[in-house]
């Protein structure tokens, strides 16, 4: 519990960090990632330094990422698990965008949105990380035959792809939920935050 009877703790400093840690490199390596993609985003590379720059950093970024996501994670993988009510709340997705959430599935501490997006992550996370590791020709490529270089481009600018809409929908549906944002950057929610939004958990955390 937060020292405000009015407030609930959602994440601790040590999990906020970690977030932070991981958003931050994401839009590293989303801008440096379409510099290096089409010529007519070459220009980025001018945040990083240039060119060559934006390539030597592009895939030790990618493993900051990966490594800090991967905590996160762990942290988070056992709130994610999918349920018969997420089921139900899927199927009544109109009242869900209709911010009719009386008629909604009493929902836990993640919705079936967030618990999917959750794993959407973690699928292009591990495929950015072993399709990177095959394209990163200073130190891996040459293990490689050509032809699963050239797929292992195609299968990290199809997951890149999915990852950056995917955080799209992710900071849309945090800054669209007024309080989601102030529970990553304080740590704390309000109990009719928690009321309205995530029910379950909110009778779980006052108990
Ligand atoms: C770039 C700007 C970003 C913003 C503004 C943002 C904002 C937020 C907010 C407000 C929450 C709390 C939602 C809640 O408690 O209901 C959250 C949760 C979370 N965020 Fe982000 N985020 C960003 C980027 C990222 C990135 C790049 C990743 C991973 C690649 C990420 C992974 C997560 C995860 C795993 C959670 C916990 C949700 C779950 O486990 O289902 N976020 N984010």
């Amino acid at each position: 519990m937060s020292n405000d009877p009015n407030l609930i703790v959602r994440y601790t400093a040590n999990e906020r960090t970690n977030h932070w840690i991981t958003a931050i490199s994401f839009v590293v390596l989303a801008l440096s990632g379409l510099a290096l993609f089409h010529p007519s985003m070459f220009w980025l590379t001018a945040l990083f330094g240039g060119g060559q720059w934006t390539r030597i950093l592009h895939p030790f970024v990618g493993l900051v990422m990966f490594v800090s996501f991967l905590i996160l994670a762990m942290r988070f993988w056992h709130h994610n698990y999918l349920d018969r009510d997420d089921v139900q709340w899927l199927r009544q997705i109109d009242d869900v965008l209709a911010n009719r959430e009386e008629n909604l599935p009493e929902i836990g501490r993640y919705n079936a949105g967030q618990k999917l997006l959750f794993f959407t992550m973690v699928g292009c996370l591990f495929l950015l990380l072993c399709s990177g590791v095959v394209i990163w020709r200073r130190y891996f490529s040459v293990y490689f035959p050509i032809e699963v270089v050239r797929l292992a481009a195609l299968v990290h600018a199809c997951a890149a792809f999915v990852l950056i809409v995917g955080i799209v929908v992710h900071v849309y549906a945090a800054v669209w939920i007024k309080g989601s944002v102030g529970a990553m950057v304080r740590g704390t929610v309000t109990l009719g935050w928690a009321r309205k939004h995530h029910p379950k958990w909110f009778r779980e955390s006052v108990k």
